[in-house]
Order: structure tokens, then sequence, then C-alpha cells
């Protein structure tokens, strides 16, 4: 039966910053994640063949160099894109727009950054993904926060609204068996 193995990119230089957004690398700590990653995947899949999706973002590609299987980018997996907020810290954020800061508080499905995204949008833009992931055999999706929030919710029945708040760990595998009666998730940890 297939799966989809699910995976946030290794931790970047932004994520050690605070800052959200950005197309930073990733930092020594997320690169011993992308080492790791191969041999994560292998002693889960063995040697079944897989096909990896990254965003077109530089941490995504950074985390899947080692994996020895065929690789797709998909601008549709970049993360969710916070517009004149790309690059600072939320507490930067806070004190320089703080009633964008509530109103995201107040309702983050629905809050678009000014010249950027809100979670719907993301789920929208998704769309073409899952329908592609419907059709595939198995699939390594490296991707962001926010965009893997939206997947998961898809096929763990989620309500798209309740995305914003599901928790994806880092420099963990996630791995998605949809079966008749509903999606069985594995979580695989990477000890780094
Ligand atoms: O901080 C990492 C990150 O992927 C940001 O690039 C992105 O804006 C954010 O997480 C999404 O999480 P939230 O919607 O909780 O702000």
């Amino acid at each position: 039966p297939r799966c989809i193995y699910l995976s946030r990119h290794g931790e970047s230089i932004y994520n050690l910053e605070k800052k959200i957004g950005g197309d930073s690398s990733l930092s020594p700590r997320g690169l011993k994640y992308a080492e790791k990653l191969p041999e994560l995947v292998k002693q889960d899949a063995g040697d079944v063949d897989l096909t990896v999706w990254t965003s077109t973002l530089i941490r995504t590609q950074e985390t899947a160099q080692y994996l020895p299987y065929k690789q797709l980018q998909w601008k549709a997996l970049d993360e969710l894109d916070a517009g004149v907020c790309d690059g600072m810290t939320y507490e930067e954020i806070e004190k320089e727009f703080p009633e964008d800061f509530r109103a995201r508080d107040e309702n983050k499905y629905e809050y678009r950054y000014r010249g950027g995204e809100s979670y719907r949008d993301v789920v929208i833009r998704l769309e073409p993904i899952i329908m592609e992931l419907e059709r595939q055999e198995n699939i390594l999706i490296i991707t962001h926060q926010a965009v893997l929030r939206c997947i998961y919710a898809y096929f763990m029945n989620v309500p798209q609204e309740e995305s914003p708040w599901v928790a994806i760990p880092l420099h963990t595998l996630i791995k998605l068996e949809p079966r008749a009666y509903g999606t069985k998730v594995t979580l695989i940890k990477a000890d780094i």
C-alpha cells in the first residue's frame, strides 16, 4: 500500500534567528538532519522507490540533497508568503504592525499578511498538489511548517480552519498511510 512521507526542512539560519519567511540556508544542526534523512527514510521504506517533492526554496533543497531519489520542485510548496513581514521576528511584527498582529491572532486561518498570503490562500494553491498526490505512488514531501499543516490537515480530516495550529515537529519524518477508514500516522524522530 502506498504511503506519503512528510518532513519540514531542517532547522534554518532564520529559524535560529526567529525570523519568518526568507530563503536562508540550513543551520549546522539542520544540515545534520539532511545527512541523517536518507537513513531515516530507508529504515522505514526499505528499497521502495520514492519521488521527493520540495519547494523552490534553498532550505528544502538542502534538506533533500543526500536523498538517492528523483526530485521535483514545486512553487506551490513554498512557505506561506508573509508579505511585508517577511524576514521579521514575531516581536518585530507585534511592534511595527500591532493591529495586524492582533488580527492574525484572532483569525489565523483567514488573516492575510499585507502583500502576502493567508492559510486559506495556501490551502487553495495546494489543490493541484493534493490532486497529484492522490494519483501518485510513494512520495516524500520536504516543505515548510504552514504548508505541512495544510497537507496534514487534509489527510487527517482536520477541519482546514484548524490547520494553523497543527503541530509539525522539526527533524521528524511523518508517515501517512491513507486507508479506507482513515489515515494512519507514524512519527519517526531523528535524534540529532
Ligand atoms: O518560522 C518558520 C515558519 O515556517 C515561517 O516561515 C512561517 O511564516 C511560519 O513558520 C508559519 O507559522 P505560523 O503560521 O504559526 O506563523
